[in-house]
């Protein structure tokens, strides 16, 4: 409908009303939900502080990037301040486009006036002028309030010309993502931010030495920028104070799929799958797959493991699946998704991926043999190893983490053929 809408160029004023509705009614607690500031007060600290003090202060609370991957962002922050050229860009990711992730929908709901402090936080101590939010274009019903929060903001001199009277310029613009998943990637959405098509350039360079135009470019979290920004007011042991020694603070997850209470939970790093499944009330568990299909699908023997860099890594997707569900079934589904949102740029992912779904349909259909199951995995690990970006490279992950743990269920599916007597199976393959 909003495809059909937008080709119409029909005006947002004759949208119908409930393509606006926001509903949620989830789960909201925990350290930094509960902290929510008061507008312009993460500011009036940062300049109270001091600008170096801040970062100073940001380091010290250990925050790392919360899209996923754990960069920490004191050190992505002062790399970008540090760089020769002067004209640089604060980008918010909010392309949450991880199956099974909604968080950062219900930040951007209920606290976006935090993340645009956050922001603007993080233009004072790189010094930065422009920023922009990349807004998955399936949000787009958040979009007419986060324009006029800002529009509130610049009224309040907490955006634009001279902020809080301290000589500070920065303003923030949304832009709407168009439904790419690979436009989540911050080189994709550094090109779709430019007008290019969402196709991920080449690391390094990094954006914070080559970012939106060649410039300098932080690209971080809603969630991060969130945490900054009550980093910058409470101070960084408050933060430093809860989680593990190489993963500080909380997590907010999002917690969807078999279990009594799904919603939004903000947890302190290192708690264990099970803890997380007692808080949303899950039993009966077969297995939960962390950080969305990208990430890794674990067992119900292994849920003492923690949620933490060191161990399990998650942008905030945390499905849960009970003995009920089919597991093929869910893989066959992830693996559709990847090869469906392939951008077709490199061949190993684009041809790849598409293979990899023909491969497991034949398994998962009966029609494979023990042969098939080989070269699925070999295949997997081809694309994993030489695909261009993230998206290849994680593609597999489904197949590759459910094989490793439930190979029966993969050989369950095998075509029934019958030898000759004394062939040796294991002896051909091998
Ligand atoms: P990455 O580890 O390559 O980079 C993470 C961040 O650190 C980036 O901002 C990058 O620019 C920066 N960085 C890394 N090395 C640097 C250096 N030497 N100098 C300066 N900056 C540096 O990870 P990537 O590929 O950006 O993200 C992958 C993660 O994204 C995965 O862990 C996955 O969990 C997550 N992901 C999250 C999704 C979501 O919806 N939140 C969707 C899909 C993946
Ligand atoms: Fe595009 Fe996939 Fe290659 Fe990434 S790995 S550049 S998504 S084709």
């Amino acid at each position: 409908l909003i495809a059909e809408l937008i080709n119409q160029q029909k005006p947002l004023s004759e949208w119908p009303k409930h393509l606006f509705a926001v509903n949620d009614n989830i789960q909201q607690t925990g350290l930094l939900l509960a902290s929510a500031i008061t507008p312009g007060q993460g500011l009036t600290t940062t300049f109270t502080r001091g600008i170096t003090q801040t970062l100073a202060e940001i380091d010290l609370s250990g925050l790392r990037g919360r899209g996923g991957a754990g960069f920490k962002t004191a050190l992505k922050w002062r790399f970008c301040s540090e760089e020769p050229e002067t004209e640089r860009y604060v980008v918010c990711n909010a392309d949450e486009g991880e199956p099974g992730t909604f968080k950062d929908r219900v930040l951007l709901n209920s606290y976006a006036e935090q993340v645009f402090e956050g922001m603007t936080i993080a233009a004072a101590i790189i010094g930065a002028k422009q920023g922009f939010l990349y807004l998955r274009g399936e949000y787009l019903f958040l979009y007419e309030k986060l324009l006029a929060l800002l529009e509130q903001r610049r009224q309040a001199g907490l955006l634009g010309q001279n902020i809080l009277g301290q000589g500070i310029t920065f303003d923030i613009e949304i832009c709407l993502g168009a439904g790419a998943y690979i436009c989540g990637e911050e080189s994709a959405l550094i090109e779709s931010l430019e007008g290019k098509m969402g196709i991920p350039r080449n690391r390094p360079p990094y954006p914070v030495s080559s970012g939106y135009l060649g410039k300098p470019t932080i690209v971080n979290n809603v969630e991060t920028y969130l945490a900054a920004a009550a980093i910058a007011v409470n101070g960084g042991a408050w933060f430093a104070n809860l989680g593990t020694e190489k993963s500080k603070g909380t997590k907010i997850l999002s917690i969807s799929g078999d279990c009594k209470r799904p919603g939004i939970y903000e947890v302190p790093f290192g708690i264990t799958v099970q803890a997380v499944l007692d808080l949303c009330g899950a039993d009966d568990v077969f297995g939960v797959q962390i950080g969305g299909p990208s990430g890794m699908f674990i067992s119900n023997q292994e849920l003492h493991r923690k949620l933490a860099f060191e161990d399990l890594a998650t942008g905030g997707s945390f499905i849960i699946f009970d003995n009920s569900r089919e597991l093929l079934a869910i893989v066959k589904n992830f693996t559709h998704f990847f090869a469906h949102e392939s951008c077709g740029f490199c061949t190993p992912c684009r041809v790849g991926t598409s293979l990899l779904q023909k491969q497991l349909d034949k398994i998962v259909d009966g029609h494979g043999s023990a042969g098939d199951v080989v070269a699925l995995e070999e295949l997997c690990r081809l694309i994993k190893q030489y695909s261009h970006c993230g998206l290849g490279q994680t593609a597999a992950n489904p197949i590759l983490t459910t094989l490793e743990r439930y190979p029966e269920i993969y050989q369950a599916q095998l075509k029934q053929i019958s030898y000759e007597p004394g062939f040796d199976l294991d002896a051909a393959l091998a």
